[in-house]
């Protein structure tokens, strides 16, 4: 550590594992190579075998000293703890180095930074293609704000979006906020739909069991009751879950809990063609079931996204009435402002002491239009240009320029996703879209197709700049639209 002008702020044995934990603080010339902004965590284990819960008790420890979350150091005297390390943190976003103990101290030294360069060069910011929360997640707090306040008045929320605008990333946000306010008293269970089973006969069924199965786990958490939830199977009927659900919330400590079940992508549920003759009464009846679990129960509410309004919007489903029809205001996802931009670029460039220019900044939106997915995507291109060099460390303009052609490559099936899901679930909004393309511009529609127009404004894919609607600048990115925009 001293060799490489390091020194230690923190150090404590854990008396139950008899694991030491150390913070090591890096000078400054360093710091701002690594973009590591706060100390790194080293663990020395006494153990011969180490074991994967060493490395999650290292993540999870308070230890009361700011350290970053990108590496970790580790002392063990286990030979195979290096390849055991990179099996378990592949995928992860994180890397943990053993201290090697070998050769001299110079050398050791020398070995060290090499490995810690390489690691945080690894860890691209930008770089996230799963949903994020917490400190990986930027903007929306008005919308985050306003989906916490329906929340807590017992209106059932609905969130969509076309294909990677960040509304599971929301859903996830909105469940950390949630529980935040109040750890013990509140529970939010996320249920992914892209699971179900294709189908009808076997959605429905499918549905019932894997939901009873996410609440039963989260409720046993809380000591709520889950004796009814545990005997449901796939054979049960909507009905069923519904009994099942309303005892654990009336039931035992269950009124003093407050519960939200967040059901993600429910095009899976809802396909596109919800008005065929197709039996799926299943679906409105589950529906009608969360409705009435809505209506009984103050401690208990719903919130439903996805790229489909349909659930909240369609009158009918399936020839059956919809019983949650015009229950819950929609909000759409679609561009983040400019300043959420660039308080996103900015904030995560200080992770890896990136600096970015206001014409590098400018440019990103430009070329995205705040499409998240799009900003990010450009701004990991670029940051991966950068030098090691502490003193070069700027995106520039030029750099992003750099980048660009090679970026649009794969923007354009990213653009084409998002393209793709506006014309499997908003036939009627593209049939709009493309009359459109043919007029001087989108103001004369308003008059005769005013919910596909607005439709299409919440989705992003048209802009109303107060004077004039027209195609939004980012969807140039993609094979379908290019060369259409006026
Ligand atoms: N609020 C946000 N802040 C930062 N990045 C985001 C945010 N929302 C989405 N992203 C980025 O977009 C990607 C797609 O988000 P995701 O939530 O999976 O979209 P969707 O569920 O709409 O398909 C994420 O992997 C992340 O990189
Ligand atoms: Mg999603």
């Amino acid at each position: 550590m001293a060799i490489l002008g390091c020194d230690y702020s923190y150090a404590r044995k854990d008396e139950q594992t008899g694991v030491w934990h150390a913070v090591m603080e890096l000078n400054a010339p360093l710091q701002l190579m690594l973009g590591l902004n706060s100390g790194i965590h080293i663990a020395f284990t006494p153990y011969h075998e180490l074991q994967s819960r060493t490395i999650e008790g290292m993540r999870s420890k308070d230890i009361e000293r700011p350290r970053n979350d990108a590496i970790y150091l580790l002392h063990t005297k286990d030979i195979y703890a290096q390849r055991k390390l990179d099996d378990w943190t592949f995928r992860e976003t994180y890397s943990v180095l053993t201290l090697n103990t070998g050769g001299s101290p110079e050398d050791a030294a020398q070995d060290l930074l090499a490995r810690i360069v390489i690691a945080s060069a690894r860890n691209n910011p930008y770089d996230r293609t799963t949903p994020v929360s917490g400190d990986e997640f930027f903007g929306r707090h008005e919308t985050l704000r306003g989906l916490v306040t329906e929340l807590r008045s017992g209106r059932v929320c609905g969130v969509f979006g076309l294909r990677k605008t960040g509304k599971t990333s929301l859903l996830s946000e909105l469940g950390r906020l949630f529980v935040l306010g109040d750890p013990q008293g509140s529970l939010y269970v996320l249920q992914d739909l892209e699971v179900l089973p294709s189908g009808a006969e076997q959605k429905i069924p499918q549905l019932i069991s894997d939901v009873a199965n996410q609440l039963k786990i989260s409720f046993g958490k809380h000591g709520m009751r889950t004796h009814e939830l545990a005997s449901i199977t796939n054979c049960s009927t909507v009905g069923d879950l519904r009994q099942a659900i309303g005892a654990a919330l009336r039931r035992g400590v269950g009124p003093t809990k407050s519960v939200v079940l967040a059901l993600d992508e429910v095009e899976s549920l809802v396909g596109a063609e919800t008005q065929t003759s197709e039996v799926q009464t299943g679906v409105p009846e589950f529906f009608g079931a969360l409705r009435a679990l809505v209506q009984e129960n103050s401690n208990f509410n719903v919130v439903l996204s996805g790229i489909t309004t349909a659930p909240i919007m369609y009158p009918t489903l399936y020839g059956r009435e919809n019983p949650l029809f015009a229950w819950a205001k929609p909000t759409f996802l679609a561009e983040i402002s400019r300043t959420e931009s660039d308080r996103m670029i900015q904030a995560l460039g200080s992770r890896m002491a990136a600096r970015w220019t206001h014409d590098a900044l400018s440019r990103v939106y430009t070329a995205t239009g705040g499409q998240v997915f799009l900003t990010r995507s450009l701004a990991c291109f670029a940051a991966a240009k950068l030098s090691n060099d502490i003193a070069s460390r700027e995106i520039s303009g030029a750099l992003v320029q750099e980048c660009f052609r090679q970026w649009r490559r794969t923007a354009v099936s990213l653009v084409d996703g998002m393209i793709d899901s506006l014309n499997r679930f908003y036939p009627y909004e593209l049939s709009v879209l493309e009359l459109g393309l043919e007029l001087p511009n989108f103001n004369e529609l308003e008059d005769d197709f005013s919910n596909e127009i607005s439709n299409l404004i919440n989705l992003g894919v048209l802009i109303d700049d107060g004077q004039n609607i027209a195609l939004a600048q980012w969807t140039q990115l993609g094979s379908k639209f290019r060369g259409k925009s006026k």
